[in-house]
């Protein structure tokens, strides 16, 4: 049982966005959310959620932090048949242990010193006929995955303090930003969890993988923001800032992207062309995805190591700009010839 004055400064305290009362009484179909993204890693996840809409199994959507995965679950939900339900998120993370069960199943009246006479609903039964959004799912204990799983097999819940199930009907969409399966393999992630959840699957691609994607996402980004900046158009940006922005790595991917643009047009709001100076991000000139720095430290003969290095940064770069090699070269800082040179002869040498 949880002790009165712990629940009071406790639930002060979780942040559980989007679950405020409106989101109880919504009744207007969930409109599809606006998903920038003309490249083809995009398309692909948009083509997978469009299919994983319509069916009942739990989805599970993985990718780094900022890259738009409660999005994608905002649009899995409006396309599904439950789009005239609820849509309630839960951060799984931001629930402190002793709380999870009470804010998922709810509490019966009395429950615990503290409790409300009435009893709450939980988060779980608040998205019947709609969809329950479990964010961060790779942050729950042992014991709240247990709780989980059950309700997936069972669908049913048990209100803290009561002594009968109830019915559950909400979809399950979870996201995690950690490899589960790794979870799973140093025991901080039930096999039989992840076995339940990873059947419908998609990975939102980091933004450093899909150039395409940049430009047209700054340019939404800043005319939603026009309006509250009083400007009519938003201010063209020139080649060099291009050329910065498409270089940069983008660790905190598409929620970086956002908060750099809004402070640059804030601090920029009345001039007609932005720079490269006038964009501030925070490391200075790091092309290399992190995916491909291990290369670097692998033994072995220099030359070897070195046209490793180069061929998977030449994959890296010919991905992220979906196979355009003008556009790889630019990534690369090369000539486009260069880059044609350096693909023949690998081609060449893997004959
Ligand atoms: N393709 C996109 N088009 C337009 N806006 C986007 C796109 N992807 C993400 N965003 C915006 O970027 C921000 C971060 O997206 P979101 O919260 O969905 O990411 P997330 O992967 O859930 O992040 P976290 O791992 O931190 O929870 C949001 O403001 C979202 O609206
Ligand atoms: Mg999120």
């Amino acid at each position: 049982m949880v002790k009165n004055l712990e629940y009071v400064v406790v639930l002060a305290c979780i942040i559980v966005p989007k679950t405020s009362e409106e989101e109880f009484v919504m009744s207007e179909p969930h409109e599809a959310p606006l998903i920038i993204g003309e490249s083809s890693q995009v398309q692909k996840v948009r083509m997978a959620i469009e299919k994983f809409a319509p069916l009942a199994a739990p989805v599970i959507i993985y990718g780094e932090t900022g890259t738009g995965k409660e999005l994608f679950a905002r649009l899995l939900h409006s396309l599904s048949s439950r789009r005239n339900g609820p849509f309630i998120a839960v951060n799984a993370g931001a629930i402190p242990e002793t709380l999870v069960e009470s804010e998922l199943f709810g509490y019966v009246g009395g429950a615990f010193t503290g409790a409300l006479r009435e009893g709450k609903m939980g988060l779980w039964e608040a998205a019947n006929g709609g969809t329950l959004f479990l964010d961060e799912i790779g942050e729950l204990s042992l014991a709240a995955q247990a709780k989980i799983l059950r309700v997936l097999q069972e669908r049913v819940i048990r209100p803290v303090g009561g002594t009968e199930d109830r019915p559950v009907d909400a979809r399950i969409v979870a996201a995690t930003n950690i490899n589960l399966m790794e979870g799973v393999q140093t025991r901080t992630f039930r096999h039989d969890l992840y076995f339940r959840l990873h059947i419908l699957h998609v990975t939102v691609p980091p933004l450093r993988d899909r150039q395409r994607d940049i430009l047209p996402l700054i340019d939404y980004i800043m005319r939603k923001l026009c309006p509250e900046l009083h400007l009519d158009e938003p201010p063209v940006i020139a080649q060099d800032a291009r050329e910065k922005l498409l270089g940069y790595i983008w660790p905190g991917n598409i929620r970086e992207l956002e908060s750099i643009v809004t402070r640059t047009l804030s601090l920029c709001a009345g001039m007609t062309e932005l720079h490269a100076d006038d964009f501030e991000l925070s490391e200075s000139d790091v092309r290399v995805p992190p995916d491909i720095l291990h290369l670097f430290i692998e033994k072995g003969p220099l030359r070897r190591m070195k046209t490793r290095a180069e061929d998977a940064i030449i994959q890296w770069a010919l991905t992220a700009s979906d196979d355009n090699q003008t556009a790889a070269a630019r990534l690369l800082g090369v000539h486009r010839n260069t880059l044609v040179d350096r693909l023949r002869r690998k081609n060449r040498s893997s004959r």
